[in-house]
């Protein structure tokens, strides 16, 4: 047997047992469990307890979840027999375990320490990574140190990153996210996606083009995206500093890919391509070459804690057991809200504003992988897969569409996300009024969460008679907790939500790690394009009347 026909063996998926069977007789009378008499009843306290997870500074509390301690038991019970220990070994050792794409899902080797011998399987990926980080750290401390020189030998002192999906969010979301706690101290990092350049357009009127170095950010190189918006920089920086293209490929711009062949057909340097292996999904590829932004922001020391978080919470997924094992509790909870319970939407509501991206982030990570309703086998599935995920920081959400939460006619569950301590930094004569809005941000989460989860029942005796009435309730909620937003929360708290989306694929049957509904669109976007550069509202591509009407009208305001 071949080396890739024995990983394929090792990563063959059991087929998924449906939740009923595991529930079996209790399910009618679990689903109509309600909160207020689960954290208020006389076992509300030892339940409570028995709901609470603990990891590093962490702590996740289910007992706001419409369920018994002994449900999360029968569900972590159904990860099993879905095959999770089989698959998530197979996903650690670079088993195939994207099987559409023939490929293994490599996130884990990214961040595997050197010092540690890794999952056997995985040595030479492990090894693979651990070169191309090497060769990140080279340039980013060039960068950092002012010493990357461009075409007029002026020092670099801005970066664009160019990058879109998961060679955009997850760099941005880190970026922000630590920009309090890790001011840069090298280039300032821009990051670009927007496919009609507008974030671009704004950069290019007040950056230097002569000290402005451009990170072409794409797993396939060719994301059209991504592309338009490198030819226009690059125009940009030729025509603003009278240097040819050439030129300023050689010493103005950094490729990441995984296609190292593209990134020299467009010139730039051995040096200056950073590569990552295609078995790295696109929305798992922060800790990846991908990162190299981040890391001219952050610097490689916190990067790299960034990643052992990551890698702290890959061991805790490995080894914990299954009832206290933080992805596979969040991965079950989320199904046995979205499946049984019928909650078609789940929010992630971060009361900490550096976590803005995050409800972005985590739509690509888990709608892109889990929004499907065709199984590994082909066969179209017959239960509900991936909620619709959204979400905004809480504070402001509270202003916004929290009225829908309490008093609309959906269903809605949510990740409260939380951090305790913040503003260690802050100059001394903030201290005070900035540790006031930190308390009153802890405290609003914990009352959205409390009023999510009891409704008109939260209302205090001594507000009874004044206040209105009509508080839904009995919606679903998670609250997570952590000292701190360190780079290793963060990396931890990414990689707890790549692995819950893992477990969610074994139970519903999905491969995670393919796309494949993205891509017609992608196609008639390009055969619309040709039309309208063409000015012919009747080609191949527009055989629609709506479409029609809309290109007729393009044509003569565009
Ligand atoms: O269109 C979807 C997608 O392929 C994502 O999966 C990916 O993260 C994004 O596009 C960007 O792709 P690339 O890194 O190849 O430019």
């Amino acid at each position: 047997m071949s080396f890739k026909e024995e990983k394929t063996v090792t990563a063959r998926a059991a087929k998924p047992v449906m939740l009923t069977e595991v529930l079996g007789g209790e399910a009618g009378h679990l689903s109509s469990l309600c909160q207020a008499d689960l954290l208020t009843g006389s076992q509300a306290e030892a339940r409570q307890r028995r709901l609470e997870v603990s990891f590093a500074d962490w702590r996740l509390d289910l007992s706001r979840q419409r369920l018994q301690p002994e449900t999360l038991e029968h569900l972590a019970e159904w990860a099993e027999a879905c095959g999770l220990a089989e698959q998530r070994q197979a996903l650690f050792a670079a088993g195939i375990v994207n099987p559409s794409e023939g490929r293994p899902a490599l996130h884990t080797a990214l961040r595997w320490p050197q010092e540690t011998p890794p999952v056997a399987g995985s040595e030479a990926e492990v090894t693979f990574a651990a070169e191309q980080r090497w060769r990140m750290a080279v340039l980013v401390e060039r960068l950092r140190a002012g010493q990357w020189r461009g075409v007029t030998g002026q020092p670099i002192r801005h970066v664009i990153h160019i990058g879109v999906g998961g060679s955009d969010l997850g760099p941005r979301l880190v970026a922000e996210a630590l920009e309090e706690t890790h001011p840069t101290r090298g280039p300032s990092v821009h990051y670009v996606s927007t496919m009609d350049a507008s974030q671009l357009v704004v950069l290019l009127e007040r950056l230097d083009p002569a000290a402005t170095l451009l990170v072409m950010a794409s797993k396939s190189f060719t994301t059209a995206d991504t592309r338009y918006n490198l030819e226009t920089a690059l125009t940009w920086l030729s025509s603003a500093l009278g240097a040819s293209r050439e030129a300023i490929c050689r010493q103005q711009l950094i490729g990441v890919s995984a296609r190292p062949e593209k990134m020299a057909a467009l010139g730039i340097p051995e040096a200056h391509r950073l590569t990552f292996a295609e078995g790295v999904g696109g929305r798992f590829s922060l800790w990846s070459t991908i990162g190299i932004s981040l890391a001219v922001q952050i610097g490689m020391p916190a990067f790299d804690e960034l990643l052992a978080g990551a890698h702290t919470m890959d061991r805790h997924f490995l080894e914990a057991p299954t009832v206290r094992n933080l992805p596979v509790l969040m991965a079950v909870v989320g199904a046995w809200n979205s499946q049984f319970l019928g909650i078609p939407s789940h929010a992630v509501l971060p009361y900490d504003g550096r976590l803005a991206s995050l409800p972005g982030y985590l739509q690509q990570l888990e709608m892109e992988s889990n929004g499907k309703s065709v199984g590994r086998d082909g066969q179209s599935v017959e239960h509900t897969t991936c909620p619709i995920l959204w979400g905004d920081v809480g504070p402001n959400g509270q202003h916004a569409f929290y009225q829908l939460l309490h008093q609309g006619s959906h269903t809605v569950s949510a990740d409260f996300i939380a951090v305790a301590r913040r503003h260690a930094q802050a100059p001394e004569a903030l201290q005070k009024t900035l540790n006031a809005q930190q308390r009153l941000t802890l405290a609003n989460c914990l009352a959205q969460a409390q009023l999510m989860a009891l409704g008109d029942d939260a209302i205090p005796a001594a507000l009874q008679a004044h206040m209105a009435r009509g508080y839904r309730g009995n919606q679903p909620c998670s609250v997570l907790v952590m000292d701190e937003l360190t780079p290793w929360n963060l990396g931890a708290l990414l990689a707890m939500y790549e692995h819950k989306v893992f477990v969610q694929s074994l139970l519903w049957g999905l491969n995670p790690f393919d796309q494949p509904g993205v891509e017609l669109g992608k196609r008639l976007a390009q055969g619309l394009e040709q039309s309208l550069a063409a000015g012919d509202a009747a080609g191949d591509w527009v055989d629609d009347a709506a479409t029609r009407a809309m290109v007729e009208h393009l044509l003569k305001h565009s």
